[in-house]
């Protein structure tokens, strides 16, 4: 098959240059060819927010931002939400094929083996306040967990690396668990290594005097579902961090808590925390057009919709709607799912944001779901941090054995003065003082 170029005629020198399209992308540094001059740096490509610049090649997740398709290692997630448990797909994402029954059950059997946290770490734990943001404590807890296990600096050893990927996945339940006793002063629960994973989180969560904790099974299957499908979404902004980290070569729990402080922000994760603080804020059906209506006029956002790659409806978002009414006939329905309707109806029939393609995201019906489920908002971050730790650490693994990955270094365009004369301090007059007012 003949190569794919692309012929460029520099219309400063009126040099032409042909480069290669691989996998419909051009490399950036092919462009560094193209010079106005001997002493020209070479053309770079500025790309603020990386909407148009692919930072690696990737196995693990597909996403048909234009269709709504999201898939995991070629599986569909409609599929793997609905036959599949969490700690099954996260040996998919992981390992890139879907596990053997053998090969599943030691998986199970490594994760759950490193489900305690160190009793150093509860002590850590002890000394946030009672009311600290469980994001911040999860965020501060995983990083702290790098001075207990100093043998993951060895990122470049294939068994080390396991082992990391282990204890992690088997202990951001337990610290999420934590982060939430604490705020409620309630002791911490050891791990019960009779439950599944999710089980087990909720055992951790809510057992209080009772000697066995029973999950009710349909709420722990809606949230090994809620798990699967925030298990991984490809190079967004906390897997970006996660890789860029990483490529320090840092150890993977100091990489996981800059991941999850990325996942905190309110445009990302932190955005279904922010959704069931606006669903609080409308208050009723009637008040949705008046909200909307404030949008448009540019004060805020819709919190729980648009996304930087579906310009369709999230197709996780559809698979939580069906999740939330097998919760609801648990739990009773949640009201602010009528407010969250009505808003969905009404932003998707008006022109302002059919003409942008906002559509609900992940974010929009999860909190209510978990809220449904017994979660406080403030803990809605930290349940989508649990399952996204598998992604990014898919994610950094695939990274650090990528021949092509260097420590991640954009370029900039320097807008700053040209070299100037320093001015002595008592020379420097109105404009230094103008500058600091
Ligand atoms: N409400 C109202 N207008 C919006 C919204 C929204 N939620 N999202 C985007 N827009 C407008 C935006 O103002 C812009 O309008 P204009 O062209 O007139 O300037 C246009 O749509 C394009 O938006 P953008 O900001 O350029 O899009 P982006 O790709 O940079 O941002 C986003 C994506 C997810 C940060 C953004 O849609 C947003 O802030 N949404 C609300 C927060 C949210 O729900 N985040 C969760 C994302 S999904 C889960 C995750 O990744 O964690």
């Amino acid at each position: 098959m003949e190569k794919e170029v692309l012929s460029i005629l520099d219309k400063r020198t009126n040099f032409p240059y042909d480069i290669p399209i691989e996998k419909g992308a051009i490399r950036a540094s092919d462009l560094r060819r193209i010079k106005s001059g001997p002493d020209d740096f070479g053309l770079m490509s500025y790309d603020p927010a990386f909407l148009n610049t692919a930072s690696c090649q990737s196995a693990i997740t597909f996403i048909d931002g234009d269709k709504g398709i999201l898939r995991y290692r070629g599986y569909p997630i409609e599929q793997l939400a609905e036959k599949c448990t969490f700690l099954e797909v996260a040996y998919l994402i992981l390992n890139g094929e879907l596990p053997t029954e053998l090969q599943l059950k030691n998986f199970v059997a490594a994760i759950t083996r490193h489900t305690m946290l160190h009793e150093t770490t509860k002590s850590f734990l002890e000394g946030f306040r009672h009311d600290a943001h469980p994001m911040g404590m999860f965020i501060s807890t995983v990083a702290a967990l790098s001075t207990v296990y100093p043998d993951a600096k060895n990122v470049h050893d294939p068994e080390v690396r396991k082992l990391q990927i282990h204890r992690l996945i088997g202990k951001v339940p337990t610290i999420a668990a934590y982060t939430y006793r604490h705020s409620l002063g309630y002791p911490y629960i050891y791990p019960d290594d009779d439950f599944s994973y999710t089980e087990n989180f909720m055992n951790m969560l809510w057992k209080m005097v009772e000697p066995k904790y029973r999950a009710n099974p349909v709420l722990a299957r809606a949230l090994d579902i809620l798990f699967i499908l925030h298990a991984d979404h490809e190079q967004n902004c906390s897997a970006n961090v996660m890789r860029a980290v990483g490529s320090s070569q840092a150890d993977p729990f100091v990489c996981i808590a800059a991941a999850a402080a990325a996942l905190s922000g309110p445009l990302h994760g932190g955005a279904n925390e922010e959704v069931l603080k606006m669903l609080d804020e409308i208050g009723s059906k009637e008040n949705v057009r008046g909200y909307v209506d404030k949008i448009k006029a540019g004060h805020g956002k819709l919190m729980g919709f648009g996304h930087r790659i579906y310009k369709n409806y999230d197709p996780r978002a559809r698979i939580i709607k069906w999740a939330a009414d097998q919760v609801f006939v648990a739990t009773g329905r949640n009201p602010k799912l009528d407010i969250a309707l009505e808003l969905e109806k009404i932003a998707l029939e008006d022109e302002y944001f059919i003409k942008r393609k906002l559509y609900p995201n992940v974010d929009f019906y999860s909190g209510i779901i978990y809220q449904a489920l017994g979660f406080k908002p403030e803990l809605f971050t930290v349940l989508f941090a649990i399952p996204r730790t598998v992604g990014w650490l898919a994610q950094w693994q695939e990274m650090l054995q990528d021949p092509e990955q260097k420590i991640a270094r954009p370029r900039q365009v320097y807008t700053g003065y040209d070299v100037r004369e320093f001015v002595p301090i008592e020379q420097r007059a109105v404009r230094a003082a103008s500058a600091s007012r």
